[in-house]
């Protein structure tokens, strides 16, 4: 026998036989339904990181609104002719404001001009509600002139719009015109003249919104944004994020108390995204807390998700503080105590409670329903069961039917994890939230994680997970296919994974401090990346019970002699879904065979989808926004065997209907 064919047929007989055939067989058992998938499964994770929230899903233009920036109460703000700053205004927790007077000569002008988050970005005939609080300090009356301005414009006018509104007596007031740009334009800036007889006048709050805003709301969201999360169909909204909850000292930490209310007198909090990357630096990112708890229920309401507030658990940032003295001690923990028990009442309390009477005051008497209490997000050590304990014991004292999160810490194994959730058992915490931000070999070795879960301990919330490839650190559609893979493992697992959700979710073009992002906009423009369309799959394709899919009596996670594959498999009444991830460079041939089937039944393919991420570094953008995206499936027969293959690096959905 010749060298080389020794070798040759070596290696055949080294190959495990599914792999030498070519054709893989996933056995899907029809017997009986599994485990239920709970509707939290799939939900989306809001944090105001890379301008998502003030700058992006908040729909107001105007930066530094209330002149609360601290180091200048100015920034964001060009001053022009005698403007003044002053600090006796009207809103207690924003006592700045400013006075414009008369610049002294009638060829001179006073006013102020905004920048908006990276300009303001407009759009030709569409209407856009300025408002203002404004008083004539001396009496009597005055005008302002308001305007849309391109400063670069070549053309005769630099403005797009403009409007004149007239301010009458010392006190203060709110007041608001509607004015339309004749032009679409990403970077305009909102500017206001003194006119007439330039009477001082002192304004407040000054606003911008578009009045197409989702669902209509005035104080309202970015519709464009808002819609790519109801289009999600997401059944838990988190919120209002990671590190934001944790501050970077307890001063600014989240302060859901500050974001409640009235709007203009909401206070100012600093955004650690500012700072915390020096190479991505953003000297002026500030939460104006617009976008508040209220806003957040009612969106959770809006999007058909059950809204999952998480609270600081009286510990900084751990990253940022290694000095004990950063955080509470525990026997001063009462205050944060009492501000998830007042949460818990805002959100679910009868309108004349004290603090659902704030949520009635605000348009909502009725209650959020909130079942869901998240308390600390990436904390370590024994500081952490020991700041948590005694949260657990109020809040089961006062609410015992609210579902409390804990977490496991910033790492998706290793000590902390391996501390923290024996530790949460032990304080038998409902669910434990775990973080992965990994690289492309995590994601392929995890199809299995949860598999051997302890299913007597709490639930898992697969609360923040992205691949993150090493030295490819953006959106690109292999990263996002093994985010797919790797949630057919969360799918098989639904009696032990109750919600996951993929971080963070917004990223400004100009603005990002963190990526891969789930979805990336600019002033006026977004797209939903790959990952979006996988996690939208996964809503769209959630069904109602797990079904046992196995490849030659084992689960299909990507294991050695699985050519690659990922498989799950859920019922949604007499549908089936069978989700099949190839994250391999070659095509491979399947047959779905069903067992478990009365002798007649059969099963009629019905459709499904497909996700291909054959194009492996590449992502949809703000210019192809739809060039990566499901397409229809075409897959017909039927039988209780079915043939067919699925391409190299492809997500398919296969639907079937029971006959
Ligand atoms: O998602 C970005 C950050 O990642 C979150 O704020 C934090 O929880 C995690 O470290």
């Amino acid at each position: 026998m010749k060298i080389g064919k020794i070798i040759v047929s070596l290696f055949w007989a080294l190959l495990p036989a599914s792999l030498l055939a070519q054709s893989f067989t996933l056995d899907v058992d029809l017997k009986k339904p599994g485990s239920p998938i709970q509707e939290t499964m799939y939900g989306i994770f809001f944090e105001d990181i890379n301008y998502a929230g003030d700058g992006g899903l908040y729909a107001e233009l105007v930066k530094n609104r209330s002149f609360e920036f601290p180091v200048d109460p100015l920034q964001g703000w060009k001053a022009f002719g005698k403007v003044e700053v002053r600090e006796d205004g009207p809103f207690e927790k924003n006592p700045h404001y400013v006075r414009l007077q008369d610049p002294g000569h009638p060829h001179k002008w006073t006013g102020l001009d905004n920048e908006g988050y990276f300009g303001i970005g407009v759009k030709e005939g569409e209407k856009y509600r300025f408002s203002v609080w404004a008083r004539v300090p001396d009496g009597g009356s005055s005008s302002l002139r308001v305007e849309l301005v391109n400063t670069a414009s070549m053309g005769e006018n630099h403005f797009l719009c403009q409007d004149t509104l007239k301010v009458y007596g010392k006190e203060w007031k709110k007041y608001q015109l509607t004015i339309s740009p004749d032009a679409t334009l990403q970077k305009s800036s909102l500017r206001i003249f003194l006119v007439g007889d330039r009477k001082a006048v002192d304004l407040e709050h000054v606003s911008l919104f578009p009045e197409d805003t989702w669902k209509g709301h005035e104080n309202g969201l970015r519709k464009d944004l808002a819609q790519a999360l109801a289009d999600l169909k997401p059944g838990i909204f988190r919120f209002p994020g990671g590190c934001i909850v944790e501050g970077t000292d307890l001063e600014t930490r989240y302060n859901w108390k500050n974001s409640v209310g009235p709007v203009e007198n909401r206070p100012l909090n600093e955004n650690r995204w500012e700072y915390t990357f020096p190479h991505r630096f953003y000297p002026n990112y500030y939460q104006s807390y617009g976008l508040g708890f209220f806003e957040f229920f009612q969106l959770s309401e809006e999007i058909g998700a059950e809204p999952l507030p998480i609270l600081s658990c009286g510990l900084a940032c751990q990253f940022q503080n290694e000095n004990k003295d950063a955080h509470c001690p525990v026997d001063e923990l009462q205050p944060f105590i009492q501000d998830a028990l007042d949460l818990i009442e805002f959100a679910n309390g009868p309108a004349d409670s004290k603090w659902g009477s704030i949520r009635a005051a605000m348009g909502h008497p009725a209650p959020f329903n909130m079942k869901f209490i998240g308390i600390g997000n990436e904390q370590w050590d024994s500081l952490y069961p020991e700041h948590l304990e005694p949260f657990l014991k109020a809040i089961r004292a006062a609410y015992p039917e609210m579902k409390v999160v804990g977490s496991s810490g910033p790492d998706s194994e290793g000590k902390q994890f391996d501390y923290l959730w024996p530790e949460m058992k032990r304080l038998k915490a409902d669910l434990v939230d775990e973080h992965f931000y990994r690289p492309y070999d995590w994601f392929l070795s995890q199809g299995a994680r949860y598999d051997n879960y302890d299913r007597k301990g709490p639930k898992v919330f697969a609360g923040e997970y992205a691949c993150h490839a090493k030295g490819k650190k953006w959106n690109h559609a292999y990263a996002s296919l093994l985010e797919a893979a790797f949630m057919t493992g969360i799918e098989r697992n639904a009696d032990v994974v109750h919600m996951a959700t993929y971080a963070p979710l917004f990223a400004h073009v100009e603005g990002w401090q963190w990526r891969p992002d789930l979805i990336w906009y600019d002033n006026l423009r977004s797209f939903r990346t790959v990952s979006w369309y996988v996690q939208q799959l996964y809503g769209q394709f959630r069904g109602k019970n797990t079904l046992k899919l196995q490849m030659g009596g084992k689960n299909v996670t990507g294991a050695p002699g699985q050519g690659g594959l990922f498989a799950s498999a859920v019922l949604d009444g007499d549908k089936v879904y069978v989700k099949v991830v190839n994250t391999s460079e070659e095509a491979r041939d399947i047959t779905l065979n069903f067992t478990g089937l009365k002798k007649k039944a059969t099963l009629k393919a019905d459709g499904g989808m497909r996700l291909m991420a054959d194009r492996k570094f590449e992502d949809n953008t703000l210019r192809n926004p739809e060039d990566i995206v499901p397409l229809p499936l075409d897959f017909e027969g039927e039988g209780k065997q079915l043939e067919t293959s699925v391409p190299a690096l492809s997500f398919s959905i296969f639907v079937l209907e029971r006959q």
